[in-house]
């Protein structure tokens, strides 16, 4: 694709809009799909689809440039150019919007980007939503200028530097009549909703995309796994101090995969038999206790063998 406009959205925000390269539409997405991009230096990068699904010839993302983040970012903010290929794949969507009588959006800072879809699509659909934006500063909050309008009162803004930090047990409270929660931002902010709606009993509710991996659960105790990959007919035996992914691909049976940190949903693989180990960010409480699918980037088995629709 090619970089067609750059823009500054707010304090270190910036919108690219990638044009289509060949004369084919692009793929369709949802609110919440985001995509891989392929930086110049080889690193691969996800971002959320924050512009119009309708238009087929266009995509366009947002990035916050984080100077302590993995370097993805910055690289974005200095190197990419109007005028610029990049590489995509995608989109995918792993933080899809279900249907629902109403909505509570909790966007933080750059998370903004999917619940922006997400906002544009429950107004031009009609559904009851609300909104709860928080940041630094008023200044560092991306794409106002484009909320506001779809509905003035039903958007709350939380600049911290004024109001404080959202308030987690407000949201909460604001939820209680059944309202689905899609929440984007910081991992401060989504442990703690994921903490609250937990303790309440209403974990369901809450459908949350972080930007970076939780960090990892306690790992002693983990043994040998042996894997069976049913369409293949052959067996892998994984080593405690490897990820499933990694020892497939040890053994010559390559799954795609992106983020590699159980964020993104790439190497999602249906298991047939076992019971895996959920160390990802991103499966439901119900996605996990069902025990049909997961992320073999970052999960592992709790039963001594998985058998995977591979
Ligand atoms: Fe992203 Fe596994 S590669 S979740």
């Amino acid at each position: 694709m090619r970089i067609v406009r750059s823009q500054i959205e707010a304090d270190n925000v910036i919108s690219l809009k990638l044009r289509a390269a060949g004369p084919e539409d692009l793929p369709g997405w949802t609110p919440g799909a985001h995509i891989d991009l392929f930086l110049p230096s080889g690193l691969t990068r996800q971002y959320s689809l924050c512009g119009d699904p309708d238009d087929r010839r266009h995509y366009q993302i947002a990035i916050l440039r984080e100077p302590n983040g993995r370097g993805g970012s910055m690289e974005a903010h200095d190197r990419l150019q109007v005028g610029q290929s990049v590489a995509i794949a995608g989109p995918r969507n792993a933080f899809e919007l279900r249907p629902a009588k109403q909505y509570l959006f909790v966007a933080g800072g750059i998370g903004i980007t999917p619940i922006l879809a997400m906002v544009r699509h429950a107004e031009s659909a009609g559904f009851a939503w609300k909104l709860i934006y928080g940041g630094r500063t008023r200044y560092s909050l991306a794409f106002t200028g484009e909320l506001l309008p779809l509905g003035e009162d039903k958007i709350t803004i939380v600049p911290e530097d004024v109001k404080g930090r959202i308030d987690i047990a407000a949201v909460h409270r604001a939820a209680e009549h059944g309202d689905e929660v899609y929440a984007c931002g910081p991992a401060g902010m989504l442990d703690a909703l994921e903490a609250r709606f937990t303790a309440s009993g209403r974990r369901g509710q809450l459908h949350i995309e972080r930007f970076s991996a939780k960090p990892p659960a306690p790992v002693a105790g983990d043994g040998v796994i042996r894997v069976f990959l049913s369409r293949k007919g052959v067996h892998v035996d994984v080593p405690p101090d490897m990820t499933v992914l990694a020892a497939l691909r040890a053994a010559g049976h390559d799954l795609p995969s992106s983020c590699e940190q159980g964020i993104c949903g790439t190497c999602e693989t249906r298991v047939l038999d076992g019971v895996p180990d959920h160390r990802d960010s991103l499966l439901t409480e119900a996605e996990r206790a069902s025990n049909s699918c997961m992320m073999p980037c970052v999960s592992r088995a709790k039963s001594p063998t998985l058998t995977l629709d591979v």
